[in-house]
């Protein structure tokens, strides 16, 4: 008996009721796999940081199902409601500013006391019809442990926090395989606080201005959560690797010799984020082997989002 069930229209109403009641739920969307609370009750949301194992002043994500609810939520201007509309629903998440009249104890625990607020809209149908029949946003942080890597599947999500949940909602892989692309938008310029599923090259095209990028910039806002030890595996994890170790297990891109296994054998950035959680899994799991190395990845397009994942997991305290 496990708590994984099919997103039947039918389970999804009761996961509605479990969020309405203060539950845990699990539900996937096109990046990785949630584990969603109701952003109002006090009680799911430190729930969510317990069964995590993840400290509370890093704040979540809300997951929202329409953008007009957006303009109640949280302060917008022309600029956030035109990204909205151009990449709602879809990997794209907005540190916006709170308005000052709002002041709900729930909120400053998943704002984690800061006075933005981050918000999406998921890209997935059952996500948005179980925050729809929720009636209230979902806050939702990756569905793993703190620190390991992120759930692309509903297994991965039972595998990694099991028991700790009510239901899992199981809406198959993940498509896009990397977290959202999160900017910080309460300023003039428009902050990367966190490269994902949308590039920035897109993001810059569309607003024909630069995105700035935070990263080792004290002057600028930074994501809590960005801390340099995370989605760490337990083998020893090289990046850059040309040239593997005879006992490493090799995780290829492109046109890669020797690869026990290959992110895109076409090089194709889309498609090895969609592997790559997984994949890594997978190389973490084999026995017999000294480490993991992975060949270069372009950092263009989603490769911006990968390098920085991989980055972190091959850090060294
Ligand atoms: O794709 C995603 O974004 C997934 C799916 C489930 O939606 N969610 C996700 O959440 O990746 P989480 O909690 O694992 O990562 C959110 C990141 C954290 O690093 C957090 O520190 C940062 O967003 N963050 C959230 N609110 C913030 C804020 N107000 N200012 C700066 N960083 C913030
Ligand atoms: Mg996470």
């Amino acid at each position: 008996m496990t708590n994984i069930y099919k997103p039947t229209s039918q389970n999804i109403t009761k996961a509605a009721h479990i969020i309405q009641q203060g539950g845990l739920v699990a539900m996937p969307t096109e990046t990785v796999y949630g584990l969603g609370a109701n952003v109002y009750n006090p009680q799911a949301v430190a729930n969510i940081f317990a069964a995590k194992g993840r400290p509370s002043f890093n704040p979540l994500i809300s997951h929202i199902a329409e953008i007009d609810f957006l303009k109640t939520y949280a302060q917008t201007d022309e600029r956030v409601i035109s990204l909205a509309q151009k990449y709602w629903p879809g990997p794209l998440t907005f540190v916006l500013r709170r308005f000052n009249h709002d002041t709900n104890a729930a909120l400053d625990l998943a704002c984690a006391g800061l006075r933005t607020v981050t918000v999406r809209m998921p890209n997935h149908p059952v996500a948005l019809e179980l925050i729809k029949k929720s009636g209230v946003p979902i806050v939702a942080p990756s569905a793993n442990k703190s620190q390991t890597i992120s759930p692309t599947t509903a297994q991965h999500v039972y595998d990694s926090l099991g028991e700790n949940i009510d239901i899992i909602l199981d809406g198959g892989a993940c498509q896009v395989g990397v977290e959202s692309t999160i900017i910080d938008i309460t300023g003039k310029d428009i902050v990367l606080l966190r490269a994902g599923g949308i590039s920035v090259e897109e993001l810059e095209e569309f607003l024909n201005e630069k995105v700035l990028i935070s990263n080792g910039n004290p002057n600028l806002p930074s994501s809590p959560g960005q801390m340099l030890k995370h989605y760490a595996p337990q083998h020893t994890l090289r990046i850059n690797v040309e040239q593997p170790k005879p006992e490493e297990f090799f995780i290829g891109f492109g046109n890669t010799n020797g690869a026990h296994i290959n992110l895109s054998p076409n090089g194709d950035v889309k498609e090895a984020a969609a592997n790559l959680f997984a994949y890594m899994r997978y190389a973490d799991s084999r026995q017999g082997f000294s480490g993991i190395a992975i060949s270069p990845i372009p950092n263009t397009g989603l490769g911006m989002a990968i390098n920085d994942r991989i980055r972190r997991a091959a850090y060294k305290k």
